[in-house]
């Protein structure tokens, strides 16, 4: 079928956030034990992080990292992970019912996260504790040496210089039930309100974070918003969304088009924060941190609620294939479609836990066939993206209608002028016959010029990649686009694949 994209850089959407390229790291499984952290491992440095998945990380191209959770934060005392590592408790994880050593904290995990050159985004919990914890933590991390006595425990810690974390998430998916300390949208607007009031006295220059829906589904999802903002509008920045995608029942072209659903969300919730702002009369306009997002085979792991307690058994630890490396990127083209509202959004989670990193204890470290979509799109997709106006035979699917059958977002550097292209074909019988006129991009007498086509398709969309066989599936070169004398791009794309085009 035919896809026809009309482009022209003068119609442009905004500009992408770096922080859109965001991750999460959370003390759940194996993502911190035996993920970024193994001491005994032949790559562990002095302070027992894994250097062959730090580079990893790096490649991936994250810029910021949510820390340390998730569930896990909302029964969490910060203060069981700073000070000598020997006299640290071991505590009750009641998230995941499993067995915090403690070793790590937010020391190790700032020092870490600036030494692959990320940005610590932090969260507080908001579920046991409330503003005395925060405030205190928030003075722990990034007050100076000789300002209070609680910067001073960090500078006894041994570390003299403050961690600097701007981006603080007042408490995690406090909308549901399994939170401990689950709240309803009163209650935790009041206390999200009282604790951003507190944080701002404390530093004004924060960006803070309120906690939103959990998912689309939820019964409250809009009515929290609304409530929480009513109380929160004029103290936080951003509203939190959260959202993990599989297949349900067996229904592949559906999940296909996951990111109509991720759209979906993010139009809803950017008009109820207007409303709110509407009714205040405010001129302020609130952002979207899509916190936590993936593809998530829930399902497969159902029994894992009911854990035995013990220390760092794998949790949720999903084997990508082809098809969601396809779905992952057309996620991210939704991030950038709404990179006027998104400003902030985290892959859940980095290493092993539904993560594009995976390692073996002991052994390798590789990259599931998800992690080809972040680090490509991270890399080239920076700068300013265009409105791409899309002419496509739709996708009939059971959940969400008819919708396009393949998406394509643009994406230029206003410096270069160099032009990114990605596009999803979730057609999964079907090739896209693609075509772009890009006369409209001749600049200076200087006409864009074909650098690149690589896609990630496959002839078995299950094909996944393991420690024995890590690059089973990788981006490769397309073959056959051309960009005519009259300037236009022509490339086919596979059935269910996934693509990055760049002029330059
Ligand atoms: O990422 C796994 C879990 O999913 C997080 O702890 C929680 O916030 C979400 O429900």
């Amino acid at each position: 079928y035919d896809v026809e994209v009309g482009l022209d850089p003068a119609f442009t959407v905004g500009t992408v956030d770096p922080r859109l390229y965001g991750s999460f790291v959370e003390h759940m499984g194996r993502c911190v034990y035996g993920g970024i952290f193994e001491p005994d491992h032949p790559t562990a440095d002095e302070h027992g992080f894994r250097q062959d998945v730090a580079d990893l990380v790096r490649e991936l191209g994250v810029t910021t990292i949510r820390y340390p959770g998730g569930n896990f934060v909302s029964g969490y005392r910060w203060e069981d992970g700073v000070g000598p590592v020997a006299e640290r408790p071991r505590r009750l994880d009641l998230a995941w019912r499993s067995l915090e050593p403690n070793t790590v904290g937010t020391d190790e995990f700032c020092r870490w996260a600036r030494g692959v050159g990320i940005d610590p985004i932090m969260a507080v919990n908001l579920g046991t504790r409330g503003v005395d914890a925060a405030v205190d933590l928030l003075e722990y991390t990034n007050f100076a040496p000789g300002s209070t006595s609680t910067a001073d425990r960090r500078v006894a810690n041994g570390n003299k210089d403050p961690h600097a974390v701007g981006t603080w998430c007042l408490g995690n998916e406090m909308d549901g039930p399994w939170q401990v300390g689950h709240k309803t949208a009163d209650e935790y607007g009041r206390l999200a309100a009282e604790t951003a009031r507190a944080m701002r006295r404390a530093d004004p220059d924060l960006e803070l974070v309120a906690c939103g829906s959990s998912n689309g589904a939820m019964p409250t999802f809009g009515t929290w918003e609304r409530t929480v903002l009513e109380h929160t509008y004029d103290l936080v920045d951003h509203i939190s969304l959260h959202a993990y995608f599989e297949p349900v029942g067996g229904d592949v072209d559906s999940f296909m088009a996951s990111s109509e659903d991720m759209r979906r969300m993010i139009t809803a919730i950017a008009a109820t924060a207007d409303h709110v702002g509407a009714v205040r009369r405010s001129g302020k306009r609130l952002t979207i941190s899509f916190d936590e997002w993936n593809v998530w085979y829930q399902h497969r792991f159902s029994g894992q609620a009911g854990l035995d307690v013990n220390e760092n058994a794998p949790l949720i630890e999903d084997v990508y294939d082809v098809t969601d490396a396809v779905v992952v990127g057309d996620l991210l083209m939704a991030l950038l479609d709404h990179c006027d509202r998104v400003a902030i959004a985290c892959q859940a989670q980095l290493v092993n836990v539904i993560a594009p990193i995976m390692t073996r204890i002991g052994g390798p470290a590789w990259r599931q066939t998800i992690f080809h979509p972040f680090a490509l799109t991270a890399r080239h997709a920076r700068g300013t993206v265009l409105r791409a106006a899309v002419r496509t035979a739709p996708l009939p699917t059971q959940r969400y209608g008819d919708v396009p059958g393949t998406r394509v977002t643009a994406v230029q550097d206003p410096e270069t002028g160099a032009l990114t292209l990605l596009a999803a074909n979730r057609n999964r019988t079907e090739p896209a016959r693609l075509t772009v006129p890009l006369r409209a991009f001749d600049q200076h007498g200087r006409r864009p010029r074909l650098l690149e086509h690589v896609a990630i398709a496959d002839a078995d969309p299950s094909a996944t990649n393991t420690a024995e066989h890590p690059d089973r599936v990788v981006p490769r070169p397309v073959t056959g686009t051309v960009l005519d004398g009259e300037q236009t791009l022509t490339a086919t794309l596979p059935p269910s694949s996934w693509h990055l085009i760049r002029l330059g």
